[in-house]
Order: C-alpha cells, then structure tokens, then sequence
C-alpha cells in the first residue's frame, strides 16, 4: 500500500475541508468478499448458485470455465471484453430463469456457499454504522444473493447498506421469472444509475425487494471511498458528483502482470486476501 500517496489524499480532503460526510461505493465479490475461502478459491454470488438441477449448474459452470479467464485476461482489448462479458451474463440469466430457481434454492445455496467476507469486514460495517455512513454495494452479481449471504453472515441489519445489483423477479410462489432492469456486468457499471438502489431493510427491520433510490440516500456526500477488485470498479462512482475520490484496488490473481497497471489506475492496491484495515484507518481519520 501507498502509504505516501494516502497522506496526500487525506491532506487533499482536509484543504478542501470537505472532511465530513464521506460515501463508501463497494464492489461485492473478491472485494468484500475473500478470493480464497479456507483453502478453497471463493465463489462469487453467481458460482454459489444451485438451481436445484445438476444439468443447469453444469451449463453455467461450462460458461464460467469459457468466459472467466477472458475477464480476467490483460491481453483483450475493452470493447472487445466488454461484448464477451455481456454475452456471458446474458447466458448465465438465461439459464437460470429457463432451468427454474426458486427462493428455497437461494437460502440453501448460500448455507453451503463457499464464501467469507474479507477480514476487518465487521469493524468496516460497524465503524459506518457508527458514523452514519452510506455503503453503497455496487455489484455485477445478484442482490438477492448478496441481501441473503448478508443476512446469513451477519446476524444483524445495517440500516446503512444498500445493494445495486442485479435484481431477480420472483412470482407469488417464490419462483424466478425474471430480471428487473438492464444487466450489470463488470465492464458496464458506470452505465448503471445510482436509482437501482434497493433498500435492504425497511424500518421494522424486514426485508425488502422493491427499488429504492439510491441517489437520496447518499445526497450530499462529497468523499467518496471506492473499493473494488476490477478495473471496471473504478466506474462504479461515474454517477456520483463527488469532490474527491479515493480508490482501493484488491489484486487477487495474475498479480505479476496486472500490478502496474493497478498501481497506477488505484490510490492504494491491496494484495492477495489483504485485510480491509486500510479502509477502516481512513474511515478513523476522516471522522
Ligand atoms: P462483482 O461485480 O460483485 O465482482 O461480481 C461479478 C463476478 O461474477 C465476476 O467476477 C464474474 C462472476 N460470475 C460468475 O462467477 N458466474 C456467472 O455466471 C457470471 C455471469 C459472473
Ligand atoms: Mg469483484
């Protein structure tokens, strides 16, 4: 990490004695979460996903072993990943709605999910709990899987969090017919408006799956901390009018050849399952 360049930031924020009313806008998988997961390589939120029948979780890990590597490729130009990218989603979405899924599935494959948060997750949660300050989740996976892995994790609710992914369609009986809005992959979410932004609970604690509006919920926050593990993260903030930015970049794999290019796209690189602790020390001296 920077340490140098993250003095200057913070100098930075001070001088145009913008310190208060900070924003964290988070990428979900291999972000918050931990790229190896006891041994095992994490699952991202679509990975962890079992519809319930062995022939459609086979197809799209089929898609997963094609089209993974192409995304995490430094050799294929941006347009050209970005096509393969939304062809990737537009498979996955369309498997999981023609082979069935149903709200049962969801709960288990999260109870059997391998997946953890990154470490310095809880004192990140309580910390902008504490201070009253937004964290966007701004994901190329599937809220209902994220609003699930949270509330299975967790144990308790953050009135602060908000998830703007990709949202699932369910019928009366709880089974999947749809997706509500325009796909997020990871190359497009700085197309993507802050109004997806879905509250997770409403005031009695409960659940919700309506969309919300995310640009009220983080009016008139100018500093914006932004954490991701792609390089597309960095347009996670595109909507946002902030006055200052600082990003955080989490290098799992392929270091050797995408350090660089990270080190220069991100203020502060964080490697291999690093902790969140450099977040939690920013959110401390910007209080
Ligand atoms: P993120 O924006 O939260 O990081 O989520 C995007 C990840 O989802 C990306 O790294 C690829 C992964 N993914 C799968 O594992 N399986 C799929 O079917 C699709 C469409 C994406
Ligand atoms: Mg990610």
């Amino acid at each position: 990490m920077n340490w140098l360049r993250r003095r200057q930031l913070l100098e930075q924020l001070e001088c145009h004695r913008c310190r208060l009313l900070p924003q964290v806008i988070a990428d979900f998988d291999m972000t918050l979460t931990k790229y190896m997961v006891e041994g095992r390589r994490g699952q991202s939120t679509h990975a962890l996903l079992s519809q319930g029948s062995t022939d459609y979780d086979r197809k799209r890990q089929e898609l997963f072993d094609i089209y993974y590597p192409m995304e995490i490729s430094p050799n294929i130009p941006v347009e050209e990943k970005t096509k393969l990218m939304e062809t990737w989603w537009g498979k996955s979405h369309g498997l999981l709605v023609e082979g069935g899924l149903n709200i049962e599935n969801i709960r288990q494959s999260v109870e059997k999910g391998t997946v953890g948060f990154r470490e310095g997750i809880a004192d990140l949660f309580e910390i902008l709990d504490g201070e009253g300050v937004p964290l966007l989740i701004f994901s190329a996976g599937l809220a209902d899987i994220i609003e699930e892995i949270l509330r299975q994790k967790l144990h308790r609710t953050f009135p602060n969090i908000r998830v703007v992914s990709n949202r699932m369609n369910f019928d009366k009986d709880g089974n999947l017919t749809g997706f509500i809005g325009k796909t997020i992959h990871v190359l497009n979410k700085n197309e993507h408006a802050l109004e997806m932004a879905a509250p997770l609970h409403d005031e009695e604690g409960h659940s919700v799956g309506s969309n919300g509006n995310g640009s009220s919920f983080i009016k008139g926050r100018k500093n914006v901390i932004l954490l991701g593990d792609h390089l597309g993260d960095l347009g996670m903030s595109d909507g946002v009018a902030y006055d200052n930015r600082i990003s955080v970049g989490f290098l799992n794999e392929n270091v050797e050849n995408w350090l660089d290019t990270y080190r220069r796209a991100f203020d502060i690189v964080v490697l291999n399952d690093g902790t969140l602790d450099c977040v939690v020390e920013l959110i401390q001296e910007l209080r």
